[in-house]
């Protein structure tokens, strides 16, 4: 049983999340039941508006529930204390966001050892972990440059690599490829693909792209808040294939 526990990475139970404005509600996400195993790259895909991001914010401790339950890692996130709460995401989770976000008057190596700024680590340490991190992407020889002076696809390349430099187990991507041409996403993708496939992480990636989506194991979808079972497409989709194992790079 223990075992089988920490081979799961997401576990939610009828998890809602219900905005409330005066009078006005909206259900971003409806009785959800999701399951990742670890090791598995699952995309979600659905609509805009679907509750592609509450769900992914979430997992991340990034926001509380209304409803239902929802552990990742083994925690009970919702009802983790702020305080707790960003060094656990820290450590266990990297995201990474449509947009980068990545702190313009830092270089690609100072954004990247930020979240390293959190952990009991020398500066020596530090530096390494961040330079390993940003080789690991393909910007090794990028460490100085500031983000205006990297192309969009370097700069969500600079963000993977803050995403992973604590090593967490579990990355989540958020649209990681709708601001990029199609040769910097699939760049972004068979990264993503590699830091699963050859790192052993746990990803879930939103997109709204049947080609990006190719790049993980399985797909999940959504439509207005209710999340569908494993397996089940959208009668006016079409399924998504995913691409065999170790093929994503050709
Ligand atoms: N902070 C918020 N306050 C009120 N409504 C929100 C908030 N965030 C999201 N929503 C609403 O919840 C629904 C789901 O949003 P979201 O999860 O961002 O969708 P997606 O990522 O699939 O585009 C949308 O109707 C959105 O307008
Ligand atoms: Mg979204």
């Amino acid at each position: 049983m223990e075992q089988q526990t920490q081979d799961i990475v997401i576990e939610t139970r009828k998890l809602s999340k219900i905005y409330r404005r005066d009078e006005f509600e909206v259900v971003a996400l409806q009785d959800a039941d999701f399951t990742l195993q670890r090791g598995e790259f699952v995309a979600l895909m659905g609509p805009s508006g679907s509750g592609k991001s509450t769900l992914l914010h979430l997992a991340a401790a990034m926001d509380k529930p209304t409803g239902g339950s929802i552990r990742v890692l083994g925690d009970d996130v919702a009802s983790m204390r702020d305080r707790e709460i960003a060094a656990w995401r820290n450590r266990h989770v990297g995201f990474v966001f449509q947009s980068f976000n990545l702190i313009p008057v830092l270089t690609a190596h100072e954004n990247v050892e930020l979240p390293l700024k959190l952990m009991r680590m020398t500066r020596q340490q530090r530096e390494e972990h961040s330079r390993t991190a940003l080789e690991l992407v393909g910007l090794g020889d990028r460490l100085g440059h500031f983000p205006r002076q990297l192309s969009g696809g370097q700069e969500q390349r600079v963000a993977i690599a803050r995403a992973i430099v604590t090593d967490p187990d579990l990355i989540l991507a958020d649209e990681p490829t709708g601001n990029l041409d199609a040769n910097s996403a699939s760049e972004v993708l068979t990264l993503l693909r590699r830091l699963n496939e050859e790192f052993g992480k746990t990803v879930v990636m939103v997109t709204h792209d049947p080609h990006a989506a190719r790049y993980a194991h399985s797909v999940r979808y959504i439509e207005k808040g209710a999340l569908l079972p494993a397996g089940q497409t959208p009668t006016d989709w079409a399924a998504v294939t995913p691409m065999a194992a170790n093929s994503a790079a050709s």
